[in-house]
């Protein structure tokens, strides 16, 4: 595309009747005036944005700003965090969830430290051969990194898009998808990239939000077709859910004198490098049996009480995990090297995964 004024195509090819110049013009004085200033808009260092748009993934901006300053003090540049053990990156992801993106980030650090002598590539093709980025990370990279034009689509640009234009199919299908990048591609501008990005970002998480949208203060309100047609709420279309199995777990707070052990997960395989309390499939019998029979004859069991139930969903199935506290008589330890026995007021800073960092709550009770 080029830089000219362009009709932007709608759906089923027909042209709207506004061009994506004035899309991006709006939005740029838009962001002017309401933009949000963040802590990763004041840089165009590559390891930094790259940094940034990692930990926002899935995540929103409140969450990740401790996070983002922390994870810079420690790993000041990409050398840092390529010499660093996996562990520390993991430990101090602790509580920002989705950890494949620690072990990604850490993995991309080594391989542009080991191929790439520490330098980022600038293009949307070769930032997407590294882990963890895909297209709309890579274009939000290029972007705001390396002011090229590129175009991004996480979730919050695809509810505008689907918005602006009325598309009235379920957003995530293949044809959507294709629609929704062609129109990402041509709304963006050849100049103020940087800005432009930013704005549409802001645009999604301020103002075109999911629920409750305040089209009064969108710049865009006289354009979406949505809005004329009094379908913003309707839209984008719900896909159906899909039905997953699901499984049972039981979880153990085994407690010597106010210590409870924890163990970390293998550093490959699903939750690779995070802790979690031991557990036990719960299918195979009657819970409090089950409990007592792990133990026979390796530790005396004082109490054992259901502190209560977590739920986890996963993208292949649904896991419910029941939490048991385990009081054991003092004596001799579990084998050595079982775990690390953890004062139960240092849970908190520990990386557990998703669904047991979800027991925590259930300790008190
Ligand atoms: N979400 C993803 N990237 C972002 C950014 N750079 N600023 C605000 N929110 C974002």
């Amino acid at each position: 595309m080029t830089d000219s004024p362009q009709k932007a195509q709608g759906p089923a090819g027909h042209c709207l009747s506004f061009a994506a110049q004035d899309v991006a013009e709006r939005l740029l004085n838009w962001y002017g005036l309401a933009g949000r200033e963040l802590p990763w808009r004041q840089t165009r260092d590559p390891y930094r944005i790259w940094l940034s748009e990692i930990m926002l993934q899935q995540t929103t901006v409140a969450a990740v700003v401790g996070y983002y300053r922390r994870f810079l003090e420690r790993f000041t540049s990409l050398e840092t965090l390529a010499s660093a053990p996996l562990e520390d990156v993991i430990d101090l992801w602790a509580g920002l969830g989705y950890y494949a993106r620690a072990r990604n980030l850490h993995a991309t650090a080594r391989r542009l430290v080991a191929e790439r002598g520490g330098e980022f590539p600038a293009g949307v093709a070769e930032l997407m051969r590294l882990p963890g980025i895909g297209r709309s990370t890579a274009g939000a990279i290029s972007a705001l990194a390396f002011d090229l034009r590129a175009p991004i689509l996480d979730g919050n640009v695809r509810r505008i898009l689907c918005r602006l234009f009325a598309l009235q199919e379920p957003p995530r299908s293949a044809r959507a998808d294709k629609k929704l990048w062609s129109w990402a591609e041509c709304l963006t501008p050849g100049h103020r990239v940087h800005d432009y990005t930013q704005a549409i970002m802001d645009l999604g998480a301020l103002v075109c939000t999911p629920n409750k949208p305040d089209c009064e203060q969108c710049p865009l309100e006289t354009l979406c077709v949505a809005r004329s047609r009094n379908l913003v709420e309707l839209l984008p279309l719900k896909m159906p859910r899909k039905k997953i199995p699901g499984r049972h777990q039981l979880a153990l707070l085994l407690v010597d004198r106010e210590r409870c052990l924890v163990q970390r997960r293998p550093a490959s395989g699903l939750l690779g490098s995070l802790w979690e309390f031991p557990g036990l499939e719960a299918d195979a019998g009657e819970p409090l049996e089950m409990i007592r029979q792990y133990f026979a004859g390796i530790e005396r069991i004082s109490e054992i009480r259901l502190l209560g139930r977590a739920r986890h969903l996963y993208s292949h199935f649904r896991l419910e995990v029941d939490f048991y506290r385990v009081e054991l008589e003092p004596c001799e330890r579990i084998a050595e090297g079982a775990g690390l026995w953890l004062p139960l007021g240092d849970l908190e800073q520990l990386a557990l995964h998703g669904a047991h960092k979800k027991l925590l709550p259930l300790i008190g009770a």
